[in-house]
């Protein structure tokens, strides 16, 4: 099992020169913990994607403490750039910029950009203080599985491949970071709890939608010869077979053993028309989006290590926070 440490001054000294060092360290940050190491040593990043069986055609997300780092490690001259990083770091948002020579190939995939962000988790913030180099960091999951949002996820997924976890407490997004291409036409590659409408407030241009870099991959037949397959489809997906109804919809469940998920919590009445034994849980009292985004890889996790025979979720509504909920649903359903 790995060392779990904590946010006190030794440990966060301790974190920071096992990555400066090269070691693989996981840490939390305010979106789903990420499997740390030093962007610059190859060997590190490396032993990130053999310990979670991560193809090497999918890039990681650089992490950073200040602008100077992102200057190191990108073209930051794009005036929405500056627009975005002003609006919303340190936060939950990821901008691909054209890379600079420093950024080894390992990190990118080979792609001439690269994935940054600047977390706003303190402990995470302190972590890349004591580490003193910019951070590359996936979610801390084996390939393919639910991402973490506690160090215990973590330690249950990954215990018995990394040596060291540090325990920031429960991540307050809950989802991964939105992921913005940056561009005259900027594209979002992935949803998150900075909604589209958020980044187009800011940047005053419609920010489209575009399907994120693996996706790409697998449409496309040579590169995605290199994925196992069912690999992309099951992406953030628990064991337990998950089935998607619509929002404010009653499920139609003919099966025994189930488990059902509601977005909010529902009166006994409605309730009692589920068959017998069928077990109810909701994501959120009164349907809060962000609470929502918080709560739901934790429940598809606890879910899974119970004995359901398949567990039917309730969409969120197509909108703001929803639209990520929705897209981690749908991956967790295919
Ligand atoms: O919230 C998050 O973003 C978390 C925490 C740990 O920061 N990290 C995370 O990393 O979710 P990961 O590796 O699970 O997802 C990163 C995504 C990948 O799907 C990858 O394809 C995309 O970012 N990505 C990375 N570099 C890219 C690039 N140069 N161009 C397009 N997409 C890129
Ligand atoms: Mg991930």
């Amino acid at each position: 099992m790995a060392e779990i440490l904590t946010a006190n001054e030794t440990d966060i000294a301790r974190a920071g020169t096992l990555l400066r060092a090269g070691e693989l360290v996981a840490v939390p940050t305010e979106t789903v913990y990420g499997l740390a190491a030093n962007a610059f040593c190859e060997i590190a990043v490396r032993n990130i994607f053999s310990a979670k069986g991560r193809p090497f055609i999918d890039p990681l997300i650089v992490h950073v403490h200040s602008a100077e780092q992102v200057a190191e490690l990108a073209d930051v001259s794009h005036p929405f750039f500056k627009k975005l990083a002003d609006a919303f770091w340190p936060g939950p948002l990821t901008l691909v910029l054209p890379k600079k020579d420093r950024v080894p190939a390992i990190v990118t995939a080979g792609e001439p950009t690269v994935a940054v962000r600047m977390p706003a988790h303190p402990l995470m913030r302190e972590i890349l203080r004591a580490a003193g180099v910019p951070l590359a960091a996936p979610s801390a999951n084996p390939f393919g599985y639910v991402s973490p949002t506690t160090a215990q996820h973590v330690q249950d997924s990954l215990g018995e491949r990394i040596p060291t976890i540090v325990d920031g407490g429960a991540c307050a997004c809950g989802v991964e970071s939105t992921i913005v291409f940056v561009a005259d036409e900027p594209r979002l590659l992935r949803p998150g709890v900075i909604t589209r409408e958020n980044l187009e407030a800011v940047l005053g241009v419609p920010v489209a939608t575009e399907k994120g870099h693996l996706e790409k991959l697998a449409d496309d037949a040579t590169a995605g010869a290199q994925l196992a397959p069912g690999m992309l489809k099951k992406h953030y997906s628990p064991r337990i077979p998950v089935k998607l109804f619509a929002h404010g919809a009653f499920p139609q469940i003919e099966c025994a053993g189930c488990a059902v998920v509601f977005q909010a919590r529902k009166n006994p009445e409605i309730l009692a028309k589920l068959p017998a034994g069928t077990q109810c849980f909701w994501l959120s009292e009164d349907g809060d989006a962000a609470e929502v985004a918080r709560t739901v890889f934790a429940l598809l996790r606890r879910l899974d290590g119970e004995n359901f025979s398949s567990v039917f979720i309730e969409k969120a509504p197509d909108s703001g926070i929803g639209v990520a909920v929705n897209d981690r649903l749908s991956r967790a359903a295919n």
